[in-house]
């Protein structure tokens, strides 16, 4: 290898301009699990450092080789996982990333069983813009030798993707200029964890190209930056029934956690089109407005097989189609828990959503 050394820089110093990364290895608490990112390893890694730049591609979920891997990382409830990037080499020397890719730093966790498909990811942990310093979750990256941490929630027992993701906005003024950055490393939980995972956001779903997180001018004037996709998650409320949610309405961030991923996704067309009966909610009609947009959106993906994200639209139509005869007249937070069925609820709003495709799209009842 010594040898080859010349030529490595050389293939380094070419990349420089693009400057990709992926996640290489991953540590428990502080313990490092060695190399990762190959067939024979723990995370599902694409075939090189290119980005995802198509948010409606199913790419967007594990990136482009979304597939099982050998090994899966044993964690349990508490424990610290440390995400290891790097641009080309897992050497001390490596750059990780360019310091020009500033963006946001957030990690997912979904249940491993389908593979990343359906409503079902959850938001650990992000980093956005600190205006006091002027830093980015890239900068800090970078700064701490490619890696950036989170911890394990005290779920149910089983097997689940982290789902660790940068996003680099350099380009981002545009519309389709941003970066997506992420894998998925598989975990087994262990423990008798008995908190479920809330329902979550699907990927693709959760994203547009045009939120303003996505299309965000780091060159311009501003303040703050707004993370992309859902809240994160507390960790404690349950993902359970519209009627434990009901009781302590949307003060718990389990419901305010719901609330932006389902408007935000295909089962924000469900909701614009059923629930004549609902509410004057500006949240969940405007971000209605993106999913249809993206929904067509999907033809410049070399990826060419059935688009998930696209099936799950017009599902969602069609049921949203048939289903306005069993919505609630009027919905309150106490109608909501009577009727059953799904809401999604803001601080002062509760919408009646129809269930899209199989499985639930849904909430909790505020
Ligand atoms: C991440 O976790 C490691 C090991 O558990 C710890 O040493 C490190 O300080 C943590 N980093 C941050 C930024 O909290
Ligand atoms: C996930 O969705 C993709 C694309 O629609 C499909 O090919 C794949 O079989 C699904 N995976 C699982 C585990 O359901
Ligand atoms: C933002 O930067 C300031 C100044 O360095 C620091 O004190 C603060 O902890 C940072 N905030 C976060 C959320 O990291």
């Amino acid at each position: 290898m010594k040898t080859t050394y010349g030529a490595l820089a050389l293939a380094a110093a070419a990349k420089v301009a693009y400057a990709h990364t992926t996640v290489y290895a991953v540590w428990i608490n502080g313990v490092d699990q060695g190399l990762g990112n190959s067939d024979s390893g723990y995370i599902r890694s694409p075939p090189n450092n290119d980005p995802v730049k198509d948010v409606t591609s199913t790419d967007i979920t594990c990136n482009v080789n979304n597939v099982q891997v050998a090994k899966t990382l044993e964690v349990a409830a508490g424990d610290v996982v440390t995400f290891e990037w790097h641009h080309n080499s897992r050497d001390a020397s490596d750059d990780i990333i360019a310091s020009s890719h500033k963006g946001p730093v957030m990690t997912y966790i979904a249940p491993e069983d389908k593979g990343g498909n359906g409503t079902n990811w959850v938001k650990l942990a992000e980093e956005g813009y600190n205006a006091s310093d002027d830093t980015w979750a890239v900068d800090n990256l970078i700064a701490n030798d490619g890696k950036h941490n989170v911890t394990i929630p005290d779920i149910a027992a089983g097997n689940y993707l982290l789902r660790p993701e940068i996003i680099a906005l350099h380009e981002a003024s545009n519309v389709g200029g941003a970066q997506f950055y992420m894998e998925c490393v598989q975990v087994k939980v262990t423990g008798s964890g008995s908190t479920s995972l809330p329902s979550g956001v699907s990927l693709p779903g959760a994203y547009s190209a045009t939120d303003a997180g996505i299309e965000f001018n780091i060159y311009g004037d501003f303040s703050t930056y707004p993370i992309p996709g859902p809240t994160v998650w507390d960790g404690a409320s349950s993902g359970a029934s519209a009627t434990q949610a009901a009781s302590s309405v949307a003060a718990t961030s389990a419901a305010a956690a719901v609330s932006t991923p389902v408007a935000a996704s295909s089962a924000a067309a469900a909701v614009q089109s059923s629930s004549v009966a609902v509410v004057q909610s500006s949240t969940p009609v405007a971000a209605a407005a993106s999913p249809s947009a993206s929904a067509t959106a999907d033809d410049e993906d070399e990826y060419d097989c059935d688009d998930d994200e696209e099936e799950t639209t017009s599902s969602a139509v069609a049921v949203a189609a048939t289903s306005p005869a069993t919505t609630p007249a009027a919905v309150t937070p106490s109608s909501a828990a009577a009727a059953g069925g799904n809401y999604i609820s803001t601080t002062t709003e509760v919408v009646y959503v129809t269930n899209v495709e199989t499985t639930t799209v849904t909430v909790t009842a505020a």
